[in-house]
């Protein structure tokens, strides 16, 4: 929409679009649909009681206090329960090298704005995240996709990008990676790779953002360090929250970095929000140090276990032997990819019709590829609604692969044959 201030509009701001998720998930609001599209947690896994117990304790205890502003890096309780956590994965780090954040996405625009000028090139995976890519984007940064399969991003494909892209004359600066539970492809980076990519990192000399909002949320198979915990020159930015373990609606999240780097961060941070919200942080503090953190992680994962068992259940049982998909061992995502002929965003009015909805996959890939791909959430439904739902979907597959072959759109009804295509 044009406002009669468009003429006033920053360069940057003139170029910004609205997330086409977040219009997306607008039309999913009506009631008879089953939507498969937003990657919300289940509000029945949000730790109500608990945070009454805390609030009334804190608001008791400490009074006007928690309700003042903070520090820009935020509650010092908060700072060293998260240091002591993220130690017990396997990092070596003290509340100096953390800073708190309203919420990762904010972590991602102070890092765009730290290290991106206009032109700068950051690469990511294809596809990745579309809220991060957006935020570096906001600065003028180029985005510069490396192509995923079952295993995450290829180290051999990114040092290909790297040195193509050098040869043009452009050396990315950042790396962001998603390397647990991708978000929207479910898929993770193994051990051996996750070290490669490092080592290729600082060869080229980039900055690695890892950003991990689901690296708690495992459901299967073993668990992995984090790049962060090997990291040996400090060229790691980890970023966690408390969106996907506790509540998203307090926008408490946590940036790691080396101290002289976090100081950088601390000073843009400022510009932006003075402070984290104060009284959210000293609840998560709370729900740390007090120990529910575990409880309730081990109540959600098996609630999204089951509900991961499920969807993967009902799409082997109803979706046409052309469709593929990844078996996430944790997260909220599955990705699905259909043959070529299928365009997933003209195939949505159908599923709208059918009373089903899902993120269409072009939108995150930097060049749209990716058309025939989607991601299907499978945390929020409830346990009969997925089944319902993936019934639609299969039914809207098998539609729309009838009306290519009555339009003979293409001759490719099938997936790419080499495993799994991840970004096609
Ligand atoms: C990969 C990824 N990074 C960051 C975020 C933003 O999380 P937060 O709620 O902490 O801002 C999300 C949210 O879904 C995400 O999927």
């Amino acid at each position: 929409m044009v406002s009669k201030f468009s003429h006033l509009y920053s360069k940057n701001a003139r170029e910004m679009k609205a997330s086409e998720i977040r219009e997306l998930l607008k039309l999913t609001e009506r009631k008879d649909i089953i939507s498969f599209a937003g990657g919300l947690p289940n509000p029945g896994a949000f730790p109500v009681d608990k945070v009454r117990e805390i609030c009334n304790h804190l608001l008791d205890e400490k009074g006007a206090n928690i309700l003042q502003y903070g520090t820009t890096e935020g509650v010092m309780e908060l700072r060293k329960a998260i240091a002591d956590r993220m130690n017990k994965k396997g990092m070596d780090i003290n509340y100096h090298n953390v800073l708190i954040t309203s919420g990762s996405q904010q972590a991602l625009d102070i890092i765009g704005k730290t290290f991106l000028d206009p032109d700068d090139t950051v690469i990511v995976g294809a596809p990745t995240y579309l809220g991060a890519t957006n935020a570096f984007r906001s600065y003028g940064a180029v985005m510069e996709g490396v192509p995923l399969d079952e295993n995450g991003m290829d180290p051999e494909l990114l040092e290909e990008k790297i040195r193509l892209l050098q040869m043009h004359g452009r050396s990315p600066e950042l790396l962001y990676l998603i390397p647990a539970f991708q978000n929207p492809s479910g898929v993770t980076i193994p051990l051996e790779r996750r070290k490669r990519i490092l080592d290729i990192a600082r060869e080229y000399d980039m900055v690695v953002v890892e950003d991990a909002p689901y690296s708690e949320l495992r459901y299967s198979g073993e668990a992995l360090k984090p790049m962060k915990a090997m990291d040996e020159d400090g060229r790691v930015i980890y970023l966690g929250t408390f969106s996907k373990i506790l509540a998203p609606g307090f926008r408490v999240a946590w940036c790691i970095a080396e101290p002289d780097l976090l100081n950088k961060l601390i000073i843009v941070k400022q510009a932006s929000d003075l402070c984290t919200n104060t009284f959210g942080q000293h609840i998560a503090a709370e729900y740390l140090n007090r120990g529910y953190i575990d409880e309730h992680l081990e109540k959600i994962k098996s609630l999204y276990k089951r509900k991961r068992d499920s969807m993967l259940a009902a799409m082997d049982a109803h979706f046409p032997a052309e469709a593929k998909w990844t078996k996430p061992e944790g997260g909220m995502f599955i990705w699905v990819t259909l043959p070529k002929c299928i365009d997933t965003k003209d195939m949505f009015v159908r599923a709208l019709e059918n009373s089903v909805a899902y993120v269409h996959g072009a939108s995150f890939f930097a060049d749209r590829s990716g058309k025939n791909t989607m991601r299907l959430n499978f945390t929020y439904a409830s346990d009969e609604d997925i089944d319902i739902g993936i019934k639609r979907l299969a039914d809207t597959i098998r539609q729309e692969l009838e009306t290519c072959r009555k339009e003979g759109k293409g001759k490719d009804f099938r997936p790419n044959e080499e495993g799994l295509v991840v970004g096609v």
